[in-house]
């Protein structure tokens, strides 16, 4: 199992077997007889007052530990990029200019649709898929990608978009 799978493994169960000792113990405090120690009504207001603020505290955190990896702005604008490829997709072929790029280098990709709908996986000759967007006619598509080994990376089509769709393919020299 990969590194991944075993930390929503691990993490799961510990999950599961927290919820199931907070339903076992609701399920006690229904039961006719439960006892319950409650704490004047001063006290109460009180750790409430903590626990918003513990709440509180705990979003800003995420918030601020996550904002910033938001990707909408991330490839947007002209960050400054070694290469660009342009791609453009229609039935039932992928234009890939140029044809070759360097490994290591920021490589912007400018993806677009001639036609109809398509959808562009990026793989890598290991063919584990590296990158993929959907792409309309009239919108272009931007995203950068920094290839970090040589080979052959190929371009299918991932989205249904006639009868050939399954021979929109193509691909990607990545050279030292
Ligand atoms: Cu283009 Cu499927």
């Amino acid at each position: 199992m990969s590194d991944t799978s075993w930390v929503i493994t691990v993490t799961y169960s510990v999950l599961t077997i927290i919820g199931v000792g907070i339903g076992l113990m609701v399920f006690r405090s229904t039961r006719v007889g439960f006892r319950v120690n409650t704490a004047g009504r001063r006290t109460l207001e009180k750790r409430e007052g903590y626990w918003g603020i513990a709440v509180v505290a705990f979003l800003v955190v995420v918030l601020g530990g996550t904002i910033l990896q938001v990707p909408y702005w991330a490839d947007k604008g002209k960050e400054k990029v070694a290469q660009t490829v342009n791609v453009v997709g229609r039935q039932y072929a992928w234009t890939v200019d140029p044809p070759r790029v360097r490994v290591d280098q920021k490589t912007r990709f400018e993806v677009q649709a001639a036609d109809v709908n398509h959808g562009l996986g990026l793989y890598g000759p290991d063919n584990v898929l590296i990158k993929q967007v959907n792409i309309s006619p009239g919108v272009t598509q931007e995203f950068i990608v920094t290839f970090d080994k040589p080979g052959e990376y190929k371009l299918l089509c991932l989205e249904f978009c006639g009868v050939d769709h399954h021979l929109m393919q193509n691909k990607l020299e990545v050279t030292r």
